[in-house]
């Protein structure tokens, strides 16, 4: 088989890329190691940035998004009982959209069956041959029949464990990379937000974020530490242990029922450079991770197949090739001002079994300067709404 563009990997990044680069005229393949519905399966990220809403309304994919997904124009922040908004709109004129990634996959798989999108499942055995030459292809097995794609190009979208990243040369990798302290607990429960915002909750037992997906489903997440089982947790017990950790005004309102998930996510910030060798482009998760606090992860994966949309787009229209020299450094320049976002509020507003008096009366002192000052509020909200592309 050969095709333009081969895409390892049909999680968000590479389903968008693949959608967007067929209606610009460019043919790819997806290949995904999972089925459809596994992918459907995984709860992860619920806010999206406004440059994500653009791209899926440029990938024609955006209908039941503006229909069914939530504009949220600010956020609540706590600390013990004190609780303060932060004014999105006001402060940047531009709100966040709450839509989970699960609808979001949905509706790019639908808009690829639509269009007679080819995408592989159930591959196995990925690997991809002389990426750093003229003529790469990826060899894969699908249910033990051996077959290979050539292409011209390849995109990595493959995931943290996927094998893109790992194909570059160790000599030409560099890696960063920090692994917090603890993990998240995440439940997610058919009742009723809350409140009508998400609120991040900096309390002395440990973190807690309560979040949705829609006026029934309801998203909350608990700091935990990294030995704990989601067996250890009852749902008697995460709906104690979150009443305990947010201000009483929010406590009081909480609607508690079953879980319909319950899972633990390490919380872990890495990044690889360079996003490009050869004719091989990282994109998302395959380059990298950010900890969950601020909902990055998903929106940083975006501008990557934004920027690599536009360099390949460019390149078959017109032979340009700026877009595809400048891929690398364009999209890391973006990613590690989200790492440092997403570091920074991770660190305000999780609590550390080192963490010394000091370090506790400075986290105290930064949260009251956020919640006071509107220049810090104008900072936080500029990169939750989403740094330009
Ligand atoms: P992925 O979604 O990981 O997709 C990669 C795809 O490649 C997968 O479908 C995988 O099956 C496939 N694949 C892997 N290896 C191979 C291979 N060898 N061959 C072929 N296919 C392969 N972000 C937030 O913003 N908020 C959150 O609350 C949040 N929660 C998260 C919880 C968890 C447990 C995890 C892991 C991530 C979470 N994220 C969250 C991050 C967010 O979900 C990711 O940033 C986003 O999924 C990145 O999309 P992606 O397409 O780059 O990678
Ligand atoms: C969600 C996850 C986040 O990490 C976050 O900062 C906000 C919302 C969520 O899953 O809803």
């Amino acid at each position: 088989m050969k095709t333009q563009v081969a895409i390892i990997g049909g999680g968000p990044s590479g389903l968008l890329l693949s959608q967007l680069l067929h209606r610009a005229g460019v043919d790819t393949v997806v290949l995904e190691r999972k089925t459809k519905d596994y992918v459907l399966g995984r709860i992860r990220a619920g806010v999206l940035e406004q440059g994500f809403v653009s791209l899926m309304k440029e990938a024609g994919c955006a209908d039941r998004m503006e229909r069914d997904g939530f504009p949220h124009e600010g956020t609540q922040i706590a600390f013990g009982e004190t609780a303060f908004r932060v004014d999105f709109a006001a402060l940047t004129g531009t709100p966040v959209m709450v839509y989970g990634q699960t609808e979001v996959t949905r509706d790019l798989y639908a808009a690829r069956e639509q269009m007679d999108g080819k995408i592989e499942y159930e591959v196995e055995n990925v690997t991809i041959h002389d990426a750093d030459g003229d003529a790469p292809c990826v060899t894969y097995a699908v249910h033990g029949q051996e077959r290979r794609l050539d292409c011209d190009f390849l995109a990595g979208c493959d995931g943290f464990h996927g094998v893109s990243r790992k194909s570059i040369p160790e000599d030409v990798r560099r890696e960063y990379e920090k692994v917090y302290p603890y993990g998240w607990l995440g439940v997610l429960s058919e009742t009723p937000p809350v409140d009508h915002e998400l609120l991040y909750s900096n309390s002395e037992r440990g973190f807690a974020l309560c979040s949705m997906r829609n006026e029934n489903l309801s998203r909350y997440y608990l700091q935990c530490s990294l030995d704990e089982k989601v067996e250890d947790w009852s749902d008697a017990a995460f709906w104690e242990e979150l009443k305990r950790r947010i201000p009483q005004q929010f406590a009081d309102k909480l609607v508690t029922g079953p879980s319909i998930e319950k899972s633990i996510a390490p919380l872990r910030s890495f990044v690889t450079e360079p996003m490009r060798w050869g004719r091989l482009f990282l994109c998302g998760d395959a380059a990298h991770i950010v900890p969950p606090t601020g909902a990055k992860g998903l929106n940083s994966a975006a501008s990557d197949v934004h920027y690599l949309y536009h360099a390949l787009k460019d390149f078959y229209a017109s032979g340009d090739e700026r877009g595809i020299d400048g891929y690398s450094a364009k999209a890391l320049a973006r990613v590690w001002k989200v790492e440092r976002f997403s570091w920074w509020f991770s660190s305000l507003m999780h609590r550390t079994a080192d963490q010394s008096a000091f370090d506790h009366r400075m986290q105290m002192a930064e949260l009251e300067f956020l919640a006071s000052s509107e220049a810090a509020q104008r900072a936080m909200a500029e990169n939750y709404v989403g740094l330009p592309y």
